[in-house]
């Protein structure tokens, strides 16, 4: 069993029931959180680039629940003291819930030296790529070569990333079953009808498109 719970913009949570993975934990200045950084818990925490908007309460969070922060070096170092894990693109690790291995991501870092990525983790006998912060890119068919991907976390707001469009054109690329949008509503510039692109994932009724607002949670079947 593997929930998926969403606290706004690209802050999600993956429990296995035994480990807490939180991604992205932007909460304290997000207009759309439902959790405060105090309140947040978790085991690991998957951070995928620089920007305050991902990186945001990382190093409290981290300190707070003595987790694992995951990412390029140089993101851990900005979370200040903490447990770190640092990989960089192309590689694995193995850790008690699973594996994660560290995808490219086209977009800037945030932070000097450090590169922005994305994330495939498999955990709970699912498959999850969380593409990060990024455009489309061809090399999304090397990871969907690779991994036979459950669940594709990808951005939809535009303007930093993707649109609805070129986010379904990578749902499709990564061949997903079921695709969750993020990094939208947030702030007016990055206003999207998730419907709208819900409608164009499951066009041709092969991926399944989930919306969750934030505050809500579901089990990834
Ligand atoms: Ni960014
Ligand atoms: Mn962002």
């Amino acid at each position: 069993m593997l929930k998926f719970s969403y606290y706004g913009h690209s802050a999600f949570l993956l429990d296995d029931g035994s480990s807490r993975l939180l991604f992205d934990p932007f909460l304290t200045f997000n207009p759309a959180a439902t959790l405060s950084a105090d309140k947040a818990e978790a085991d690991y925490i998957l951070v995928s680039h620089g920007h305050q908007d991902h990186l945001g309460d990382a190093g409290s969070i981290a300190r707070m629940s003595d987790a694992t922060v995951i990412g390029v070096p140089e993101i851990i170092d900005a979370c200040g003291k903490v447990k770190g894990h640092g990989m960089n693109i192309g590689g694995t690790a193995k850790f008690p819930f699973g594996k994660v291995f560290m995808t490219p991501a086209m977009h800037s870092a945030g932070v000097p030296g450090a590169i922005a990525c994305g994330f495939v983790v498999t955990i709970g006998g699912k498959t999850v790529y969380y593409s990060g912060d990024t455009s489309l890119f061809s090399d999304m068919a090397l990871i969907s070569r690779k991994f036979r991907i459950d669940y594709a976390v990808l951005p939809i707001g535009d303007n930093y990333t993707m649109g609805i469009e070129d986010a379904a054109i990578a749902a499709e690329i990564l061949q997903a079953e079921h695709v969750i949008p993020v990094h939208y509503n947030t702030w007016p510039v990055v206003q999207q009808d998730a419907e709208l692109f819900k409608m164009r994932v499951e066009m041709d009724g092969f991926i399944k498109c989930h919306i969750l607002k934030p505050g809500e949670a579901m089990e990834l079947e």
